[in-house]
């Protein structure tokens, strides 16, 4: 069977990933949570002091760029983890702090740049379930099979509060809804390769759909591009 290049771009907590690793699973293609590897340097900008609460050092960052090597192994209960110069950060990289500072760093040109040769080079060989914000849009826009998930901010942020409540790390529900909305913004409305809809991407609403179904239409979807 012919393998292609997935591409799955959406919102944040919107269920992408979910979708993006179950599909990857079920027909052997490798998986990439792209949104990880932005956290990854986000984490590295601030454990050495180049993010701080208003600034980015991008002169710092710049020259660090060469020193984050990340990687993804699968754990023994085959879950896939994040790796920042060797060690398992998996865990760490899920905070909001992270995440905002993911949602900065994704912001300037040469991070998305350097970030981007990487996500290439991953999908040359195909059979690869990439997701993001910019898959369908610049890293592959030739993808063969190229879909925008979205749901309400109200929904994502529920899914996300309740995430982080079962991972014993909870947040009040207004912040987490503050911060999914800031994200959509800064996302939507950055200078650099913005969040938006490829004209090819199949659009889904996932507000009311169940994650079997979403699965199922997923799956779908690709079958029909591999026939
Ligand atoms: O999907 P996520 O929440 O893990 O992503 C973290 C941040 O990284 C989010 O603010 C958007 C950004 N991101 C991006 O700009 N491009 C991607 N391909 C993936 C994530």
């Amino acid at each position: 069977m012919k393998k292609i290049i997935v591409a799955i771009d959406g919102y944040s907590s919107c269920g992408k990933s979910t979708m993006a690793k179950e599909l990857a699973k079920n027909v052997g293609y490798v998986y990439v949570d792209t949104g990880a590897m932005y956290r990854a340097v986000s984490l590295f900008g601030l454990r050495n002091g180049i993010i701080t609460d208003d600034t980015i050092d991008e002169t710092r960052l710049q020259q660090a760029m060469h020193n984050i090597q990340i990687g993804f192994k699968t754990n023994a209960a085959g879950k896939q983890e994040t790796y920042l110069n060797g060690e398992n950060v998996e865990s760490l990289i899920r905070t909001l702090e992270v995440a905002n500072g993911a949602s900065r760093v994704s912001a300037i040109g040469f991070v998305r740049r350097e970030l981007v040769r990487q996500q290439q080079r991953m999908g040359i060989d195909k059979g690869i379930v990439m997701d993001g914000r910019d898959i369908g849009t610049v890293v592959f826009p030739d993808a063969e099979l190229k879909v925008f998930v979205t749901a309400s901010p109200e929904v994502r942020a529920q899914r996300r509060y309740d995430e982080l409540q079962a991972k014993g790390q909870p947040e009040a529900y207004d912040a987490v809804l503050a911060n999914v909305k800031e994200r959509d913004y800064r996302d939507t409305h950055r200078a650099e390769s913005p969040l938006r809809q490829a004209d090819d991407a199949v659009l889904i609403d996932n507000s009311h759909m169940t994650k079997a179904e979403q699965s199922a239409l997923l799956q779908h979807l690709f079958d029909e591009r591999t026939r």
